[in-house]
């Protein structure tokens, strides 16, 4: 996912190197385009070095072969202009296209999102509520400026939102702007461990990674999340409920616990890789390295997503197959002996994608369809898987 990072030249352009890394730190790439007044409130340098030398801001420059502003705006999946002055606004509005910004969202096909910031007697001027007002028409989305205290020394509408914010928004808007929202999202995520004794466990190499990226994109849309996962290195992302467990059994009592809730959730996504079997009886004291121990007793742990699924309480549920060979068929299998909307099918055990990996390649398996996504980052991935969550939400409604 590609944010195209317009800059213009307000005070708040100081905060553009935070924006960047707050997008970094959510596995976005980001490319910056400058106005020239900009380039004089925050070093062009210091954004090339955050971006690795994907900066706009001068389109006259000896590199430039003449097509290369336009790719900027043509690899963009979002295009955001933070701040956004009064004069950006208007060059916005009517169509300009002198200087690296207003050129580059005109070029742009992509969402854009414009996040005004200046002085609160300039943002209430007929004019600038105008211009506002046009980019709204065409369908554009400009979030009021936050109140407060200004960098002019006046208190009122005018701050640009923080960093985090900003990076909300614009993901909300990927997710369909909310399209979930109101909805309960239930999560597993990551590895179970199941203790033969107090130090020795089995488990597997899950880290957690997808499901959190889809706890991610499900908040993001607007759902209420929680996150049932197993042990993982992560933190949660913000803004969604967390519950850590240890063992298959803890995790199917904590998902349990929520499905009996009075009000349970809407979707169910078992991204886990939930331990199938466990010791049949665990050593309470360390077993001696000279204990006899040929073989370890194992019993089937129970299966989270069939007891959801049988309980006719969460209208979508929705898994993971995680397979080695016949990938497609083998999540057909899954989605019809579990009654599921949907199975997301992935081969694990290779070098670049599954278990750990910070990308993958999923298969979308539905009784009518099979939709293969090219490999992505998970954080890319669960945005389209819960767009198309979104989407079975909307069917069930
Ligand atoms: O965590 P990462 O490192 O990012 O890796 C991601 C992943 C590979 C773990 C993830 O993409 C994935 O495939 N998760 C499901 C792993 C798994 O257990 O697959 P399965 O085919 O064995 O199970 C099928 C489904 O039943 C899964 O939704 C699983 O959560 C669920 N299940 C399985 C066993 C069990 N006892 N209870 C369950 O709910």
């Amino acid at each position: 996912m590609i944010v195209l990072l317009g800059i213009s030249g307000g005070i708040a352009a100081y905060k553009a190197p935070e924006i960047v890394r707050a997008f970094q730190r959510r596995t976005y790439q980001v490319a910056c385009a400058l106005t020239p007044d900009a380039a004089r409130f925050v070093s062009p340098m210091v954004l090339r070095t955050l971006t690795g030398g994907q900066v706009l801001d001068d389109l006259f420059a000896a590199e430039e072969t003449g097509i290369g502003h336009i790719t900027f705006a043509d690899r963009a999946d979002v295009m955001v202009v933070a701040p956004a002055t009064a004069q950006t606004i208007a060059r916005l509005a009517h169509g300009f296209a002198d200087e690296p910004v207003s050129l580059s969202f005109l070029a742009a096909t992509c969402p854009r999102i414009i996040f005004p910031a200046m002085n609160s007697n300039m943002w209430q001027q007929a004019p600038v509520q105008q211009n506002v007002a046009l980019l709204r028409e065409r369908g554009h989305t400009v979030i009021d400026p936050d109140s407060g205290e200004l960098a002019c020394g006046w208190t009122g509408p005018g701050r640009l939102p923080d960093p985090e914010r900003i990076v909300r928004e614009v993901a909300a808007l990927l997710a369909g702007s909310g399209r979930l929202s109101g909805r309960r999202v239930l999560i597993t995520a990551g590895p179970t461990r199941e203790f033969i004794d107090p130090v020795r466990f089995l488990s597997n190499p899950s880290t957690g990674k997808m499901g959190f990226a889809l706890a991610e994109a499900a908040r993001d849309a607007g759902a209420q999340v929680v996150l049932v996962h197993g042990p993982v290195t992560m933190s949660p992302p913000d803004g969604v409920e967390a519950v850590a467990v240890v063992s298959a059994e803890d995790m199917s009592a904590a998902v349990e616990r929520r499905i009996l809730e009075d009000e349970p959730p809407d979707v169910f996504i078992g991204a886990a890789a939930v331990a199938d079997y466990t010791p049949a009886d665990r050593s309470p004291s360390k077993l001696k390295k000279d204990q006899p121990l040929d073989a370890i007793p194992l019993q089937r742990t129970p299966d989270i997503l069939a007891t959801v699924s049988a309980s006719g309480r969460v209208p979508v549920c929705i898994g993971f197959a995680a397979e080695t060979n016949d990938v497609i068929d083998n999540a057909r299998e899954k989605l019809s002996r579990k009654g599921l909307a949907l199975v997301i099918a992935n081969q694990v055990g290779t070098a670049d994608a599954g278990f750990a990996h910070d990308h993958n390649e999923v298969h979308l398996v539905s009784k009518d369809s099979v939709v293969s996504l090219p490999r992505a980052s998970k954080a890319d991935l669960a945005r389209t898987i819960i767009s198309t969550i979104a989407d079975l939400v909307d069917n069930v409604a």
